[in-house]
């Protein structure tokens, strides 16, 4: 056997690795609207093989009902205590990658519990790009205000300082999505598997 192929043989994959140091936990993606989160947390749960739900997906159908609907009928109280009681349902459901919208983190139970079930990763944007791909479509209904810049530059000042407490943060950008991907599994790596390998190395 060469030693290429013996190392594939006994190695396992830095994805498998993150898989593997994972466990239970949910890897759960935050940050603004139009950060990537639900277009990276798909790339990120296809290379790791692990389930891929999106919060705001999940409230729609549980309450039989679109976000703006929701919005408009019951107001923005009534659809962030259904998006706490979601995310904790979807917490419980084992490895997986977890999209959550913009404004989850701002309930203080919905941040507890992801600490308690997750290992979050912040996409974080600047307003000039969260702007740009938020005008695409007109579904968020924060965003209908007279001046959606500067609703945009409130929101991130306000949600910040709780986006800065997640476990890891990455930079999302104008670059291609597997760009971020790969960004993402480097930190999971690192923040996941480096401290088993320093255990190993050490005990050698
Ligand atoms: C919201 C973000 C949206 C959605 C709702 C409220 C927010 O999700 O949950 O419109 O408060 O920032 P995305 O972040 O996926 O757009």
């Amino acid at each position: 056997m060469t030693d290429s192929i013996a190392s594939a043989a006994t190695c396992p994959s830095r994805e498998a690795e993150i898989v593997a140091a994972l466990g239970q936990r949910q890897i759960v993606l935050v940050g603004m609207m139009g950060a990537g989160k639900s277009t990276v947390g798909r790339r990120l749960a296809a290379r790791l093989r692990l389930p891929f739900t999106d919060a705001d997906t999940a409230i729609e159908e549980a309450a039989s009902m679109s976000i703006p609907e929701i919005f408009e009928n019951h107001g923005e109280d009534y659809f962030r205590a259904g998006e706490a009681k979601v995310i904790a349902r979807l917490l419980e459901g084992g490895p997986a990658v977890l999209a959550t919208g913009g404004g989850a983190l701002t309930r203080e139970e919905t941040r507890r519990r992801i600490q308690e079930k997750g290992i979050s990763v912040w996409l974080k944007a600047d307003a000039d790009i969260i702007l740009r791909r938020v005008r695409r479509r007109a579904d968020r209904p924060l965003l209908q205000t007279p001046d959606p810049a500067a609703t945009i530059d409130r929101l991130i000042a306000e949600r910040e300082p709780v986006y800065q407490h997640a476990d890891l943060t990455i930079w999302s950008r104008d670059v291609p999505h597997e760009k971020i991907v790969e960004e993402c599994l480097d930190a999971l790596h690192a923040r996941l598997c480096d401290g088993d390998r320093a255990g190993v190395a050490g005990a050698a």
